[in-house]
């Protein structure tokens, strides 16, 4: 008899064969028992095929877009590489993962970077390493970009970056950005006659994470093209690049042809309003990594009075911020139906510390019991609240090896990533 191959859930990197559970070519129970659990697993395959996915949608809906890969949501060495090798651009907010791409090599033509928070430091390695591209939240930082290259590149530098305006978007909760008020755009106006060595290129919007609905698309492009009539209008810009953020859901559960028609519909808004020439770049984290990365655990404890399932790892490594879909597999019991409700819990010692409810799962599961979480690739590392258990052991997993990105015993005590 041939071998028998079952693919759960749709992600094709998932299969059970031979009643085993596979991730890629590799037996779960055979990682765990190599590497001590609880294991984080990342599939470079399926990293490339999401930005091959992205990056081919995007291109024939907008044939003038570039994307720049949100690092924060998985910012592992390793995955810089990955997006590097396909030629991807970056998103980034920090001095620390510009000093990790400069350390890959990474081309600084393909970099974005801006945020928040940038400090002198970040600044003065922005204007060295002469990235093209800086998103600015607060307008202060314009005058602050245009001293730092005059400073280091002096007065006649032909560096002039390109700056792009974040802006709050109309969610109630929007705090971060410009201002969408008449004030804000007199002193656009100003600003930029004033900074001559800084270039404006445009407006960033983006909505939030894990949009699930056209209305939030829409609302986000809404938002995007009465800030750029106004900037036009008021202080008198014209808008080359619009940055329409990240915010998709990860690449399995966005299907073509919901993502085609998302796209599509923005198409059509930015035409209507005379866009058509514009440049679009776009930044996505979550849809790349997201459900490219696996946790391998074990069960620690089963209470059957309360139902609950208690692993060795939780929102320490797992956190609710994650906002991310998870599901969970029994490897040890792979063929038994899970068809009983249980809750998740981690190692915490706090009541705090659940990852899932009522979640449907093999009635005998018992101490010992390896347990897959599909859907750790993105944000899990980024909002980890750490506890002081030791980290988990990292695994990149290409078609026929394995990559020990970080093991514990190669690693520090408590290293960050
Ligand atoms: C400006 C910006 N771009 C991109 C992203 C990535 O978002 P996601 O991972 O949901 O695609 C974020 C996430 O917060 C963001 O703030």
């Amino acid at each position: 008899m041939g071998k028998e191959k079952k693919r759960l859930y749709g992600n094709k990197y998932v299969n059970v064969e031979d009643g085993k559970l596979k991730i890629g070519n590799f037996s779960c129970l055979d990682l765990a028992k190599k590497w001590e659990t609880p294991i984080f697993l990342f599939l470079e395959e399926k990293i490339q095929e999401n930005i091959n996915y992205i990056s081919s949608i995007f291109s024939e809906i907008f044939p003038q877009s570039q994307g720049f890969y949100s690092v924060k949501s998985n910012y592992l060495q390793k995955t810089a590489e990955i997006v590097k090798e396909e030629q991807f651009g970056a998103e980034i907010v920090s001095l620390t993962e510009l000093q990790m791409l400069k350390r890959i090599g990474f081309d600084h033509t393909k970099i974005i970077v801006g945020g928040p928070y940038l400090p002198d430091k970040f600044l003065m390695q922005i204007v060295q390493m002469q990235i093209p591209y800086i998103v600015i939240y607060d307008l202060i930082d314009i005058s602050r970009i245009s001293q730092t290259i005059t400073k280091i590149l002096g007065a006649n530098s032909n560096y002039c970056p390109k700056i792009l305006l974040k802006f709050q978007t109309k969610k109630y909760t929007s705090r971060h950005g410009l201002h969408n008020n008449k004030e804000t755009y007199k002193l656009i106006s100003e600003i930029f006659k004033k900074n001559t060595n800084v270039e404006y290129a445009g407006v960033l919007s983006h909505f939030g994470t894990r949009l699930k609905t056209w209305l939030q698309y829409e609302e986000n492009m809404k938002n995007l093209i009465e800030i750029v009539q106004k900037i036009k209008k008021i202080s008198g810009l014209s808008s080359k690049i619009l940055d329409i953020g990240g915010g998709f859901s990860n690449a399995d559960s966005l299907k073509e042809k919901e993502f085609r028609t998302y796209l599509v519909g923005c198409k059509n808004m930015l035409y209507q309003a005379g866009f058509q020439n514009s440049i679009i770049f776009y930044e996505p984290g979550r849809f790349i990594v997201e459900d490219t990365g696996f946790c391998i655990a074990e069960v620690i404890r089963v209470d059957p009075i309360h139902k609950v399932v208690f692993l060795n790892i939780g929102n320490n490594y797992i956190p609710k911020f994650m906002k991310s879909s998870l599901r969970f597999y029994n490897a040890t019991r792979i063929t038994e139906a899970p068809n009983s409700p249980f809750d998740f819990m981690g190692n915490i010692p706090s009541d705090q510390d659940i990852l899932i409810k009522n979640y449907n799962f093999t009635k005998s599961v018992s101490r010992g019991d390896i347990i897959v979480i599909a859907n750790v690739g993105a944000y899990a590392l980024t909002w980890s609240t750490r506890f002081p258990y030791s980290f988990p052991n990292i695994l990149f997993l290409s078609k026929k090896q394995i990559i020990e990105y970080k093991t514990r015993s190669n690693s520090l005590i408590f290293p960050n990533s």
